[in-house]
């Protein structure tokens, strides 16, 4: 990637050899094949997001192959790996490892590929199970990886109506956001999975936002 002096300061800290080709590349052999065409869906997604709600394309797609990078990793590596890099875990965490792919995939891409971009990094983190205060870069991976082809369309079709159903915004990634996160607290409920709290206050996060705005 030949970057500009304007796009030095905006990838300060993501080390120049990490093109999109090299992420990609760095993703492949971590998964299966059928998670890796899932990572190839969000990086597209993602990208294609970045552009419609006017975020910088290059750190999501970026954020989209990064993203799933230990997700087929055990529980109980996620779990060791996390409290390695000092994350305080609770209960839920330390009883559901997957729910920690997400920061234990960002600590990894900070060791191996030696990025030092905390938005970035925060987005690949963030993927899961959102935050409070969350960039609007970490929503867009948010919603990619809720929007990549795969995913079933009475689950996808909400969540970009209300993307695109704003006609004050080009996007509107909050509306999204709470649809996402309200269609995924019905689908842990009705198929009896754990909750973790910061889903929920996530969701409330974006009800207020939402409300707000209106
Ligand atoms: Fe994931
Ligand atoms: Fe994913």
């Amino acid at each position: 990637m030949n970057r500009n002096s304007s796009a030095k300061i905006k990838y300060k800290g993501i080390p120049e050899e990490l093109t999109l080709d090299a992420a990609r590349k760095w993703a492949k052999p971590r998964v299966s094949e059928k998670r890796f065409r899932h990572v190839e869906g969000v990086a597209a997604v993602a990208k294609e997001i970045a552009e419609l709600a006017g975020e910088d394309e290059f750190l999501a797609e970026l954020a989209g192959w990064l993203h799933d990078g230990c997700k087929e990793w055990k529980d109980k590596d996620l779990v060791k790996v996390a409290q390695s890099f000092g994350m305080k875990l609770n209960d839920v965490e330390k009883e559901n490892g997957h729910l920690l792919h997400g920061p234990v995939a960002a600590f990894v891409a900070r060791e191996e590929l030696g990025i030092k971009h905390q938005e970035l990094l925060d987005a690949v983190s963030e993927h899961t199970l959102g935050k409070v205060g969350m960039t609007n870069l970490s929503k867009v991976v948010f919603l990619a990886d809720c929007l990549e082809a795969s995913r079933p369309t009475d689950f996808t079709d909400p969540i970009w109506n209300a993307l695109k159903n704003n006609p004050k915004k080009t996007a509107d990634l909050d509306a999204a956001m709470l649809v996402a996160c309200d269609l995924s607290l019905e689908h842990l409920i009705s198929s009896r999975r754990v909750i973790h709290i910061k889903t929920v206050d996530v969701r409330n996060y974006f009800l207020s936002l939402v409300k707000h705005n209106q």
